[in-house]
């Protein structure tokens, strides 16, 4: 396989200062790499994830389109029947993860989790398409994945809204990407503790004042074990599952997803009615927008037991902007908030805001700031014509990799690599991002 770059994209030469850098990110994927799929860090996450491939198929494919390919179609073989494409698949049998297939209790070959993660697919496969140096096989490949793509979607929107709102439910803080997010902290409150004894292995390899507290662990087994007791019926876990939210971010990056699907059925001409996606884009467009807080300058996540908003100043919060679903004002006004997020922590965006009495600096998704968040909302930032602030996101984010390697998060006040090490999808967006000229 060549792992070569891909000299007729000529980064070299535009951005020599980047290029020992980009070698070591295409090392490390090269690293990651389990032959059709990249796992995102070794040890501490040994099989596939669900976004963290999508977003490690987009720095693939800056030097190697069909690898990129392979990634996607290697996710979709954990595809469940009914679409849902789960956040892991355990292409092989691997003890040292927990909770690993016995846990999830998921009879499929290869056997998988049991739940969805942001579904970033559809967007990822229209960037490829958009860059393709091969429409032959882009064309080839897209035919293959596009009704995988809109099943997934369907099984989301039928699903996961059973009323119809727009916007589809979660049924687990992991679902959100954002596992440790303070914004689940309520609803998770709800959720009862197992009172059987496990070992975690995350705590052997990350410090524990960075990981999830044993309550809350506690709390997502049972979720985990909940959804195997019910079958894995929709229906009932949405009657009967506590944890139950419309989360902001995870809608914002369905729906972006979503219109780039309608889009790519569009430009292939794809012979698929997809008038039903059509009309939930536009209804969940008009829910998100119920979601605004004026007062915050952002669009906070609803709690679907409570049925009220949660006001944590989180990055999902943000991604309304990456989702085009915010109105110029809107925009604008986040615009103002997120330089001062940024002045309060400049090496990224803080996952949480350090003006949160649940921020904390060094716990994931309370305070560390990611690579591929700092890109999605800088995408939308320059989308919306902020290209100053996009662009001061994108250096601090170049020089946490020139300062700190290729970790999974960092500390937005000093930018220290924190987490694991040699980590895919942040070596996969410094290839198709920040280390871009
Ligand atoms: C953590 C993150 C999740 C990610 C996974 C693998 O669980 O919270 O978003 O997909 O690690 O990197």
């Amino acid at each position: 396989m060549a792992w070569e770059p891909n000299s007729r994209k000529g980064l070299q030469a535009e951005v020599p200062d980047n290029a020992p850098l980009q070698r070591r990110a295409r090392q490390i994927l090269k690293m990651n790499d389990r032959g059709g799929y990249t796992i995102p860090a070794d040890g501490l996450y040994p099989f596939q994830w669900n976004w963290d491939s999508g977003i490690t198929a987009l720095g693939l494919a800056t030097f190697d389109e069909s690898r990129a390919w392979r990634e996607l179609e290697y996710l979709f073989m954990g595809q469940w029947e009914h679409g849902l494409l789960p956040h892991i698949v355990f292409h092989v049998e691997d003890e040292t993860y927990f909770p690993g297939p016995e846990q999830w209790g998921v009879n499929r070959s290869p056997t998988t989790s049991s739940i969805a993660q942001p579904p970033l697919l559809a967007t990822v496969a229209m960037q490829l398409y958009q860059q393709s140096e091969n429409p032959r096989a882009t064309q080839e490949a897209l035919t293959r994945l596009l009704p995988q793509l809109i099943q997934s979607h369907r099984y989301l929107y039928r699903h996961r809204d059973p009323e119809g709102t727009g916007l589809v439910a979660s049924f687990h803080p992991w679902e959100s990407g954002m596992d440790n997010s303070p914004a689940w902290h309520e609803a998770l409150k709800r959720v009862p503790e197992i009172d059987w004894n496990y070992q975690r292995r995350d705590l052997q390899l990350v410090a524990s004042e960075q990981r999830p507290s044993k309550k809350d662990y506690d709390r997502f087994l049972y979720l985990v074990d909940l959804f195997a007791s019910l079958n894995f019926d929709d229906e009932a876990i949405y009657e009967r599952c506590p944890f139950k939210v419309q989360d902001v971010g995870f809608n914002s990056v369905l729906l972006r997803a979503n219109s780039d699907l309608l889009s790519l059925c569009e430009a292939l001409n794809f012979p698929a009615d997809v008038a039903d996606l059509r009309e939930t884009s536009e209804r969940s467009l008009n829910s998100m927008r119920q979601l605004w807080s004026e007062e915050h300058s952002c669009f906070f996540s609803r709690d679907l037991v409570s049925n009220e908003l949660i006001p944590v100043r989180t990055t999902g919060t943000l991604l309304p902007l990456y989702a085009r679903a915010a109105s110029p004002a809107q925009a604008k006004k986040m615009e103002q908030a997120l330089e001062y997020w940024l002045n309060r922590g400049p090496y990224g965006i803080a996952s949480t805001h350090p003006d949160e009495p649940s921020y904390q600096r060094m716990n994931y998704w309370r305070g560390p700031s990611w690579l591929h968040i700092n890109w999605m909302i800088s995408l939308g930032l320059d989308e919306y014509g902020f290209e100053g602030l996009a662009g001061k996101l994108k250096d601090v984010s170049s020089e946490m990799l020139r300062t700190s390697g290729f970790c999974e998060y960092y500390d937005s006040q000093t930018g220290k690599g924190c987490g694991g090490r040699d980590f895919s999808w942040t070596a996969a967006t410094g290839l198709f991002w920040c280390l871009q000229g």
